[in-house]
């Protein structure tokens, strides 16, 4: 498996959503017909206009039977509360393109944070398959702060890089809201990791972290390597406005 990074930079957020759209149907078409595509789903506002997308325009595209749904982070809120991240996908895309309930595994952002992750960590070892006992995701979909943190793994925890859990309790720096998260190592070990960012406000970060200036080792998301996968960055070309003007 190649292990390779790819940053791919569209004019316009419709432009890049499409792009993920076939990434979601090439992979389920590469997969045997008894196979699924498992898909880890990324929170806060950016994915809102990629799943609305999606719903608008891959709902017919996409064989949405085939994929089975999880969270690489999520608040520990209950799942019809705004904050969560559940919550938002289901508004967004899960209720509107036809997965099969039974293949959406949500965190139960409304229990006990440690037992939750200890639970949440069996249900994805049990329905994925591994490598080396590590769960494999096909795709880890994940966002970035402007802190330059990742799924909830903030600069003040990059511990959780580290670390042999599969998913772990975090909290957020400011909010103190308690999170789950997965770790560095299901994110690493995913076949495909795809970040996604768009705006001004993350251009600074994403050059940091992209040409490894200044202080990107004190951003969690420098840290997503794929062992085995390949990693692409899709971003808007707000978001690439400083890495453009830098790396040429
Ligand atoms: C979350 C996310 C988090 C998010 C970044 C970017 O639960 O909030 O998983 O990692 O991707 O904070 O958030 P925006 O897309 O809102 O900028």
């Amino acid at each position: 498996m190649s292990k390779e990074t790819s940053v791919k930079v569209f004019e316009e957020v419709d432009n890049l959503s499409s792009f993920f759209g076939t990434i979601i149907m090439d992979k389920i078409r590469k997969k045997n017909d008894n196979e699924y595509l498992s898909i880890a789903l990324s929170g806060g506002s950016t994915p809102k206009l990629i799943f609305r997308f999606l719903t608008e325009n891959f709902k017919e595209k996409i064989n949405w039977s085939r994929i089975l749904v999880f969270w690489g982070d999520e608040r520990c809120v209950p799942p019809d509360d705004k904050e969560s991240n559940y919550k938002m996908a289901c508004d967004y895309l899960l209720n509107h393109v036809g997965i099969p309930p039974d293949n959406i595994f949500r965190v139960f952002g409304e229990s006990n944070p440690n037992d939750e992750a200890k639970r949440y960590s069996q249900i994805v070892k049990s329905k994925l398959p591994s490598n080396n006992g590590i769960p494999v995701f096909d795709i880890v979909l994940l966002g970035l702060g402007d802190d330059g943190h990742t799924a909830s793994i903030f600069p003040d925890n990059l511990s959780l890089f580290n670390t042999e859990k599969f998913f772990e309790v975090a909290s957020h720096p400011q909010t103190n809201q308690n999170r789950i998260t997965a770790c560095g190592t299901i994110i690493n070990f995913a076949k495909t990791i795809v970040f996604i960012a768009t705006g001004t406000a993350k251009a600074e970060v994403i050059s940091t972290i992209l040409n490894k200036q200044g202080n990107w080792k004190k951003y969690p998301a420098s840290y997503v390597s794929p062992k085995n996968g390949d990693l692409i960055w899709l971003l808007d070309k707000n978001a690439a406005s400083v890495y453009i003007d830098t790396s040429e």
